[in-house]
């Protein structure tokens, strides 16, 4: 495998110092970018995943196209209830739809975990692959979705503001809850180690709705899970967690395995790095509805963040996905703030 010419997220989540601190965008291969978009025209939503070219192409076009520091791999965090024998639909322009809901104990014992990377061998494909096309340009980050977030979509069927059905199985039937949670976290482990060893450099675990969950049940239900992916990764590659919303959760996270927590754009820097004690690397928290500012309010507003945070530790992120609404001058506006300034 090639060295890095670009190392500097790795740098930043082993907490070494770096001139500047690396940058890149959740959900930044896709959606905003007119190559993307002529994409979708020509393939559905997972032929675009489950095909490696395909998957390779569109994981690069952000790398040439806004120079982010990474690349995170073309995929879904829903390619996991598929390898469990749960049908997935992508209705364009809606979201995802899973018809089958999980609902009782027989559901749960029906669900596989095992052999996923034979059954997510495209992505570990588009890995490789990704990773041959990059030439060492910058790492490559593999993901999944945290346990809670994709119970989330099992339980619920699709997306929801409040995931109340969700909520409603973990409260009245935690034992059940508890099962599908570790059955899931099982083969999430499986799954980002297959990634690690086809090519991803780091792991991002995408817990999108943990905000939904009150600390207690954040406790109860999504931060075990966290921990034993994390710990179960450790030696295999720096793992960044990103539970949305859980600004409550970040001391004890920062206890964690993991080498970097993802923190949206309502805690403050300060609060969050007095919470977790400078102890560990942050990402984030731009709220991406910024970038649709001027370019010049990006960069200004993106500079501030930044010495907020300070430059170790840090890795520049957006608080959550960028959006199909952004124009890409202004994404891009948004990484030249980081690379063409002095720190
Ligand atoms: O970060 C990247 O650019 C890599 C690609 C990526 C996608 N999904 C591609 C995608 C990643 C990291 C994800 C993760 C994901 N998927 C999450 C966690 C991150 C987050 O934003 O909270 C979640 C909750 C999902 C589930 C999902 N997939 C939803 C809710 C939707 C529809 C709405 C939307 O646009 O996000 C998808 C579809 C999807 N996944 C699209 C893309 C580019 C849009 C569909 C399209 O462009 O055709």
């Amino acid at each position: 495998m090639s060295e890095l010419k670009n190392d500097l997220l790795l740098k930043a989540l082993r907490g070494e110092n770096v001139e500047r601190p690396p940058v890149w965008m959740m959900r930044q291969a896709g959606r905003y970018l007119p190559e993307y978009i002529a994409l979708r025209e020509k393939y559905d939503f997972f032929t675009r995943v489950q095909t490696p070219e395909l998957a390779a192409e569109i994981t690069l076009q952000p790398v040439r196209r806004i120079g982010v520091d990474a690349a995170i791999i073309f995929s879904d965090i829903l390619v996991i209830p598929q390898a469990m024998g749960v049908e997935v639909l992508m209705e364009e322009g809606k979201g995802p739809l899973l018809p089958n809901v999980i609902k009782t104990e027989k559901d749960i014992i029906s669900l596989f975990t095992d052999k996923v990377e034979e059954k997510l061998d495209y992505v570990m494909k588009a890995l490789t692959l990704t990773k041959q096309e990059l030439n060492g340009e910058v790492p490559l980050i593999g993901f999944a979705g945290a346990p809670w977030t994709i119970l989330c979509y099992m339980v619920e069927g699709k997306g929801s503001k409040t995931w109340e059905k969700a909520k409603e199985f973990c409260f009245t039937q935690p034992d059940l809850a508890h099962r599908l949670l570790q059955k899931i976290t099982d083969i999430t482990i499986h799954y980002l180690k297959a990634q690690i060893k086809a090519g991803a450099d780091v792991v991002q675990i995408f817990d999108s709705w943990a905000g939904s969950l009150g600390p207690e049940d954040f406790k109860r239900f999504a931060q075990p899970y966290l921990i034993q992916i994390a710990d179960a990764l450790q030696d295999d590659a720096p793992v960044i967690l990103f539970p949305k919303g859980s600004w409550y959760a970040l001391e004890e996270l920062s206890e964690s395995s993991a080498s970097a927590l993802g923190i949206d754009w309502c805690i403050s820097p300060k609060m969050a790095r007095e919470l977790t004690s400078g102890k560990i690397t942050l990402q984030g928290n731009f709220d991406p509805a910024k970038l649709l500012l001027p370019i010049d309010d990006i960069q200004k507003e993106a500079k501030k963040m930044i010495s907020e945070f300070g430059v170790q530790k840090y890795v520049v992120n957006l608080g959550h996905g960028i959006t199909p609404n952004i124009p890409v001058d202004h994404a891009r506006a948004f990484v030249d703030a980081v690379k063409g300034s002095q720190w």
